[in-house]
């Protein structure tokens, strides 16, 4: 299959009207999206990103009126957060419309539901006029493509089209929550952080760290799976004092992403001025690391203090730890 890259967007539109694969930009990341309601298409969207069948999709909608399309009731907790938050990078799970394929979310009875910002996967939802599944636009288990160079490095000839807009995108993925009962579970940290959940709903809550796994798992079954790791070893480093006494000469080579002053030798280094500028840019180092073959990658880690100060600090550390194999 030839991937078209397309700046049209009544033709991306047209393309998931058929039944294609069309990655998109969104205020988070690229997104690859089908017809939710396809069940063909969406099997061949699992294929094409490598994805285990058991790791449910969200669902897209162009405004938040439409959940009907998707859920089949929206709870107090949800209609709030929507209110509040969407559009935005956050993803509400929600009891789901049993018109949505089983395969979008992988035999779940619940359904996540997003409305995202950016202009132009608005555009393409309100054109399209259906509910579009669509996880992050990368391989199975590679850091999500932020750009639509990083895109088509992993799915070409893989997807249909990709629309190949740039907008300024966070960089991680949308705060997925949980909203089935009376309170909000955060179950993926976004740039809507706990303490803007808090602001609405006070019991507002994460998956504990001493939460029994099987409980998280059903809640969360992305959770189970590998994700975002580099093929070099990750070391997350704390402080500059921990790194800079030792060796970086060859043979080894090393990256290095922070906001510290970098060690020297570095084969690829990104040093950022601020957290959300280092999230921005995390996994598009991250492939950059993959690409130079580099044998190690040290990547400063976000304190727990700083994880508190705001949303995406704390999903940034939590991409982190993933990155690492720690989570
Ligand atoms: O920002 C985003 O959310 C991006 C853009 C494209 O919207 N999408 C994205 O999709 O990150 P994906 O498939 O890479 O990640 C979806 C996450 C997975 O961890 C999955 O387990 C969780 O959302 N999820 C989806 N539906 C769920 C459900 N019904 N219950 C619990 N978790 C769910
Ligand atoms: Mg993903």
């Amino acid at each position: 299959m030839q991937t078209k890259l397309i700046d049209s967007i009544q033709e991306a539109a047209e393309i998931l009207r058929c039944g294609g694969l069309v990655a998109f930009p969104t205020e988070t990341v690229f997104g690859l999206g089908v017809d939710a309601c396809h069940e063909r298409a969406v099997e061949r969207l699992f294929a094409a990103k490598g994805r285990p069948s058991d790791n449910p999709l969200i669902v897209h909608l162009s405004d938040s009126c439409y959940w009907p399309l998707a859920a089949s009731e929206l709870t107090h907790c949800a209609a709030i957060l929507l209110e509040h938050f969407a559009p935005g990078p956050i993803t509400v799970v929600l009891p789901k419309n049993p018109q949505i394929c089983p395969a979008v979310t992988g035999g779940l009875s619940t359904v996540g539901i997003r409305i995202p910002s950016a202009r132009p996967a608005r555009d393409l939802l309100r054109a399209a006029g259906i509910p579009v599944a669509a996880p992050s636009a990368n391989l199975s288990g590679r850091p999500s493509g932020t750009t639509w160079q990083s895109v088509l490095e992993d799915l070409d000839g893989r997807i249909d089209a990709i629309l190949t807009i740039d907008v300024h995108n966070v960089g991680l993925e949308s705060s997925v929550v949980d909203c089935t009962g009376q309170i909000p579970v955060l179950l993926r940290p976004g740039a809507v952080g706990l303490t803007e959940l808090q602001k609405y709903f006070a019991d507002a809550r994460g998956l504990q760290p001493d939460e029994p796994l099987e409980a998280a798992l059903i809640n969360s079954p992305g959770l189970r799976h590998r994700h975002y790791q580099p093929k070099a070893k990750v070391r997350l480093v704390e402080a500059e004092a921990k790194w800079s006494d030792e060796p970086s000469q060859p043979p080894r080579r090393f990256a290095y992403a922070g906001m510290e002053n970098p060690p020297n030798n570095m084969i690829v280094c990104q040093q950022y001025t601020s957290l959300a500028e280092f999230a921005q840019g995390f996994y598009e180092f991250l492939r950059a690391a993959d690409r130079a073959a580099v044998d190690e990658v040290l990547i400063q880690l976000v304190t727990p203090a700083q994880a508190e100060q705001s949303g995406i600090a704390a999903a940034l550390r939590d991409r982190q730890l993933r990155a690492a194999g720690l989570k």
